[in-house]
């Protein structure tokens, strides 16, 4: 939950399920080294150009940052070459170790101790460190008045189609809002305060009607091996086409996220 001095910074959080990725990945890999052609599942009405921005080497955000621990330099090899080849730049960040923290510098608002549970006798104090290490790059952002930056952890794992996916990404995002104008220069749009791809924990609330499908989509797993943290809504399986790789975006209100499983 975002506080509300961050209202006007959209923060993308690339919270990626790492086992969901790695089965596309390797999918992809047991066929040929590289997709022949980069699949188009584009269904809306925007067209391409307007998320054109994407294509640039901050996929479209003004920053992105990576946060990892700086002797994890297995890690941070692999992203920098990932990253790399896919086309775009990191800026890392350091890792935040759980023997850094003091209990006094936890929130002390009431309703986000029980909600977040920053509270080191009941929540494990490298999943605090982890919360830090966000919080960190969001002082970043704040610092260097960023509009919107990508924030990335360093096991996070993507498609090599990140850019196709991006903008389809950004065309359901306006669709589920209901936009009609997308400025290029910000082609996420500057309504929401956190945009989560990939996946999310805490998933959209059960009464979340709003949601853009993409039928078939090439680049996901299929749904059935999607059933990690909180799966699909019902309600979206029930309205959607029901084709086995449906991707899902839609909101979550109370928190202005946008969840994408
Ligand atoms: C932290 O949690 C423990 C156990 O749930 C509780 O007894 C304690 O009062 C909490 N501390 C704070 C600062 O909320
Ligand atoms: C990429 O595009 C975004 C959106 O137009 C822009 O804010 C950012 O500065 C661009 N980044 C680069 C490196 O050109
Ligand atoms: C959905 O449920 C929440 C409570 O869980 C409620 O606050 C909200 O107004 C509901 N939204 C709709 C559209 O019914």
């Amino acid at each position: 939950m975002m506080p509300k001095s961050y209202r006007f910074v959209q923060i993308l959080l690339v919270a990626v399920t790492s086992y969901v990725i790695i089965n596309i990945m390797l999918a992809l890999l047991a066929e040929t080294r590289w997709p022949k052609k980069i699949p188009y599942v584009s269904h809306g009405a925007t067209g391409d150009e307007t998320f054109e921005a994407i294509q640039n080497e901050t996929l479209g955000f003004q920053h992105i940052y990576a946060i990892g621990l700086p002797e994890r330099t297995d890690k941070r090899d692999f992203l920098s070459l990932a990253a790399s080849m896919t086309g775009f730049k990191l800026d890392w960040l350091n890792g935040v170790r759980p023997d850094s923290l003091t209990q006094k510098a936890m929130p002390k608002h009431e309703a986000l101790i029980s909600i977040q549970g920053m509270n080191f006798s009941s929540v494990a104090p490298n999943i605090v460190a982890c919360w830090r290490a966000h919080m960190n790059a969001l002082v970043k952002i704040v610092e260097n008045s960023f509009k919107t930056a990508l924030i990335m952890e360093d096991d996070v794992d993507w498609d090599v189609n990140i850019k196709t996916q991006l903008m389809e990404f950004a065309r359901g995002l306006h669709a589920v809002q209901g936009n009609k104008k997308v400025q290029p220069e910000v082609p996420c749009g500057l309504n929401l305060d956190v945009l989560w791809i990939g996946g999310c924990i805490s998933g959209p609330s059960s009464n979340e009607t709003h949601f853009y499908a993409i039928p078939n989509d090439p680049t996901v797993a299929s749904v059935e091996q999607r059933a990690g943290v909180a799966g699909i809504p019902e309600i979206w399986k029930s309205v959607s086409q029901k084709t086995p790789r449906d991707t899902y975006i839609g909101l979550k209100r109370d928190a202005a996220c946008m969840v994408m499983r």
